[in-house]
């Protein structure tokens, strides 16, 4: 059995004593190559995916939910609440049920996918759906832990990013060095401020390098490309749906130290891209083809020359997340009688 992150990791993670371990395996998340994307994109490059959505509910948000809620219950919180776009929702409930704790979700209504409501559901959370976007929701929670003796386990709080840490760290240890650019999807901002976190920390204990950061956010969600605050965000990437991000000033201090930027990409690239990553066998949701799309847009610009680079772009969540809109979207396969000739005709029928 791997050992599990917060036991790997421990002596990096600043977190209290009394923080207790509440695993379901989390991360040693695999850095897989993409050899012809590379190509497509100019070659002469290293490209990796470091595949997230193979955490044990389908998001990096294991990584930073097995050291909040090990925190929390060590500390004796009977009940832990997060606003969230779905992955959070998922991750948190399956981690305080693990913990035997109770898990409260409060989520934009219709706009959360059905594999992460699901998820919330079947792990025995209670699912409110708020009236408004996740932005309303996170204020709610807030206000709701000021008088009320429940744990948050939003990315506001300080352990979840101790140990999202453990992706940089990752990373390093399976390449021997940081990478040159790393790209991901940038939502409440508390990813991408703590990979570098864990950069910065790696840096100074085994002077592993630093990356640039290219956080990605979709262009009707956008607030830290905008630099203001955007009061209806939409996107198809619901995930990123957040107008306001608790960590957007660190998450812009994170683009910035690291020499990388912070840009927004559509909604038709961000499709594009999953749906080049699915060519490659990897399905993931529509946010987390974002971060890999916008470096894609940045090489085919010549704002980025990647040649003699390695990069490693986040793929934050598993596409059977979020299959409505690969559902929505796909021709209804044909419907053939039990009849060899029949099933033979349609195989061998060119494909265009
Ligand atoms: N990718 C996915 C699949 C996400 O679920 C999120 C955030 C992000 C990227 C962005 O990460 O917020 O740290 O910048 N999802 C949160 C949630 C908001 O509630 O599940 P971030």
């Amino acid at each position: 059995m791997t050992q599990p992150l917060l036991q790997r990791y421990r002596p990096y993670l600043d977190l209290p004593e009394h923080t207790q371990l509440v695993t379901l395996s989390e991360g040693n998340t695999p850095l897989i190559p993409l050899p012809r994307l590379a190509e497509q994109l100019g070659g002469g490059f290293e490209l990796y995916v470091k595949y997230e959505g193979l955490n044990p509910t389908g998001s990096f948000k294991d990584r930073g939910m097995t050291a909040a809620i090990g925190e929390a219950v060590g500390r004796g919180a009977k009940t832990v609440i997060c606003a969230s776009t779905g992955n959070t929702a998922a991750s948190a409930a399956a981690y305080a049920a693990r913990a035997g704790l109770k898990a409260v979700v409060l989520i934009p209504q219709g706009k959360v996918a059905a594999g992460k409501l699901a998820g919330a559901v079947a792990y025995g959370a209670q699912v409110l759906q708020i009236q408004g976007s996740f932005d309303d929701a996170l204020h709610l929670v807030v206000e709701l832990c000021q008088r009320h003796p429940i744990a948050l386990v939003n990315s506001l709080n300080p352990y979840r990013l101790e140990g999202q840490k453990t992706a940089a760290f990752e990373i390093c240890d399976v390449l021997g060095a940081a990478p040159d650019w790393l790209c991901l999807p940038v939502g409440n901002a508390g990813n991408i401020t703590s990979y570098w976190m864990g950069f910065r920390q790696y840096n100074q204990l085994q002077q592993s390098g630093l990356p640039r950061i290219l956080g990605v956010q979709a262009s009707g969600a956008a607030p830290l490309v905008l630099g203001h605050p955007v009061e209806h965000p939409e996107t198809v990437a619901t995930a990123i749906r957040i107008g306001r991000p608790a960590r957007g000033e660190q998450a812009l201090q994170a683009a910035e130290e690291s020499g990388g930027r912070i840009i927004a990409v559509s909604d038709e690239q961000i499709l594009a891209m999953q749906k080049t990553l699915a060519s490659e066998g990897i399905w993931v949701e529509p946010a987390s083809a974002a971060g890999l799309a916008g470096f894609a847009a940045e090489v085919e610009a010549g704002r980025i020359q990647p040649r003699g680079k390695r990069v490693v772009a986040i793929c934050t969540g598993h596409g059977l997340k979020d299959p409505d809109i690969i559902v929505k979207s796909m021709p209804t396969p044909p419907q053939i009688a039990v009849n060899l000739a029949l099933i033979e005709e349609a195989v061998l029928a060119p494909t265009i």
